[in-house]
């Protein structure tokens, strides 16, 4: 038993273990097949788990969004009830930007809590231009690689999410 968390993109065995952490972080089973739509869309670009000795304990989603320029939207992010509070969503945060960024992502929308998603750098007045489903004060927005190519225009998730929301 090391306790080191490990981080890294998910593999398709790793699928039945992330429907589960969603499901039981969520207490519904919406965000897991949420996931399951996206990657069925094939509007993942990536999944990002975080691992202790081999066990899934965090998960965050990047899904392909419309924008008017390359955006990825963020979520769902989950830590099991178990693991939290010692910084695994953080290392998933961290780990996904600096991906999204090396990828030449040019913005990462979230929409949840501003006092959290701030740390990250997310900000609800970067995304406050954009014409969205999910405009509002829990709307924010991360530039990568520069400044946000535009300030305005419309955005919105993959399909996947519409089903989610309805629901
Ligand atoms: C939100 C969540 C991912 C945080 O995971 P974590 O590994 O505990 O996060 P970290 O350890 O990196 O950071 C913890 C800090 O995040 C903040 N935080 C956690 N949950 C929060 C929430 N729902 N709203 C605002 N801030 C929150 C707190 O300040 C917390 O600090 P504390 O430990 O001193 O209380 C986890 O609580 C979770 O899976 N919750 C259920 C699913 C969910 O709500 N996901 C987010 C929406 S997509």
């Amino acid at each position: 038993m090391s306790g080191i968390v490990v981080l890294r993109e998910e593999t398709p065995e790793d699928h039945p273990a992330i429907r589960e952490l969603l499901a039981a972080a969520f207490k519904r089973s919406g965000e897991a097949e949420l996931v399951d739509a996206l990657r069925k869309d094939g509007d993942l670009v990536f999944g990002c788990v975080a691992a202790i000795d081999e066990l899934i304990v965090g998960y965050a989603a990047l899904s392909r969004m419309s924008a008017p320029f390359p955006a990825l939207g963020l979520g769902p992010v989950a830590v099991g009830a178990a693991h939290r509070s010692k910084g695994v969503a953080s290392a998933l945060l961290r780990w996904s930007l600096a991906r999204a960024q090396d990828d030449q992502w040019r913005a990462i929308f979230v929409l949840g809590d501003a006092a959290f998603y701030g740390r990250f750098g997310f900000r609800p007045e970067l995304a406050a231009g954009f014409r969205s489903p999910y405009a509002g004060p829990h709307f924010m927005a991360l530039a990568l690689n520069g400044a946000l190519p535009a300030a305005e225009g419309i955005v919105d998730y993959a399909r996947g999410f519409g089903r989610l929301k309805s629901a």
